[in-house]
């Protein structure tokens, strides 16, 4: 009798003891855990911060080299023995990359804005359907130029919205300049707009491009993220442009979703709110379905109400 008491006291202790070990041992296990992943997340941020800035540097310097070589030779024209035409293309060329560097230097302040919660909106009412047809059209020329065929298909007579023109136009220009960028000569990017039932107007850009996976989708969502960010990658870009149309859409009041699957292409739909309530006649809407989702299909569902 009391030695089985003593036993169990014995094999109490041993018990408590063992339980103090694994106690121990589990917090060291979670410590070390903790430690590999900061180190982890440390090494990954280091890695985004090096890719960025090697890529933010490619983007200042390839049009900035442009400038300083191009306006020297012309400055030095005599000796170079220019012709007027010569000159024209180098001004030319000039001009283009001033251009292409300020819209780097806006994108970055439209970030910064965007972050800081200053980006605030001149809203009036705008003729959607101008501003599409003047981004499709520009959208069109950079098409040809590689290859890729613009279609546009506007069902009925889009209602106004309310907001920016530019800030607009903006927004079709982003998620156009990638679908003709990430589409391979001989593909299409195909424009749809339509009223919607619930008073929102869906305009949508698909293309027959790269595509990406889910992974890469939430990468693509993401400030100064690109896909594929080393500087192999086969297009250039500061990867800002998507997460500005995304926000400019919610300050819209709208929505923006994206679908897309790997080597088959991307969806784009933009939902904005429709100034007019429109009278829907079923059956008409060029607009897209939501719902479906095919397997291998990453799709996004960003909202201003989330
Ligand atoms: N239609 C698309 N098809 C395939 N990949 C896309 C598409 N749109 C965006 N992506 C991917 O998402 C990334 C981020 O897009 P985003 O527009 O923000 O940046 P970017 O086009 O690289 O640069 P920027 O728009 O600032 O010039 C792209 O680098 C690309 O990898
Ligand atoms: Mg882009």
């Amino acid at each position: 009798m009391l030695n089985g008491a003593s036993r169990n006291l014995r094999t109490n202790s041993l018990m408590s003891e063992y339980a103090v070990l694994l106690g121990d041992a589990v917090l060291r296990q979670r410590a070390r855990i903790a430690e590999q992943s900061a180190r982890a997340e440390a090494e990954h941020a280091e890695r985004i911060k090096s890719e960025f800035i090697s890529n933010m540097s490619h983007e200042l310097r390839t049009p900035l080299n442009t400038v300083i070589g191009f306006s020297k030779i012309i400055s030095e024209h005599r000796n170079h023995g220019l012709n007027g035409e010569q000159i024209t293309e180098y001004a030319t060329l000039i001009h283009d990359a001033a251009v292409n560097l300020l819209a780097v230097i806006n994108d970055i302040l439209d970030v910064s804005k965007i972050q800081t919660g200053t980006c605030i909106l001149d809203k009036q009412e705008v003729d959607l359907q101008s501003v599409l047809d003047a981004t499709v059209e520009a959208a069109r020329n950079l098409g040809n130029a590689r290859n890729i065929n613009v279609e546009f298909r506007a069902s009925g007579e889009l209602p106004p919205v309310s907001g920016q023109a530019n800030k607009l136009a903006q927004i079709f220009k982003g998620i156009l300049s990638n679908a003709i960028k990430f589409t391979r000569p001989g593909g299409t990017v195909t424009v749809t707009a339509a009223s919607e039932p619930d008073n929102t107007v869906a305009v949508t850009v698909r293309d027959t491009g790269v595509g990406m996976n889910a992974e890469e989708l939430s990468v693509a969502l993401r400030p100064f993220a690109q896909v594929d960010g080393s500087r192999s990658r086969w297009e250039e870009g500061t990867g800002l442009g998507l997460y500005i149309a995304k926000a400019l859409t919610e300050l819209h009041g709208g929505q923006l979703n994206i679908r897309s699957m790997k080597e088959v292409g991307t969806e784009v739909t933009v939902l904005l709110p429709s100034l007019r309530e429109c009278v829907f006649a079923p059956g008409k809407s060029g607009g897209v379905v939501f719902s479906s989702n095919h397997s291998g299909m990453a799709s996004s569902a960003t909202s201003a109400e989330r």
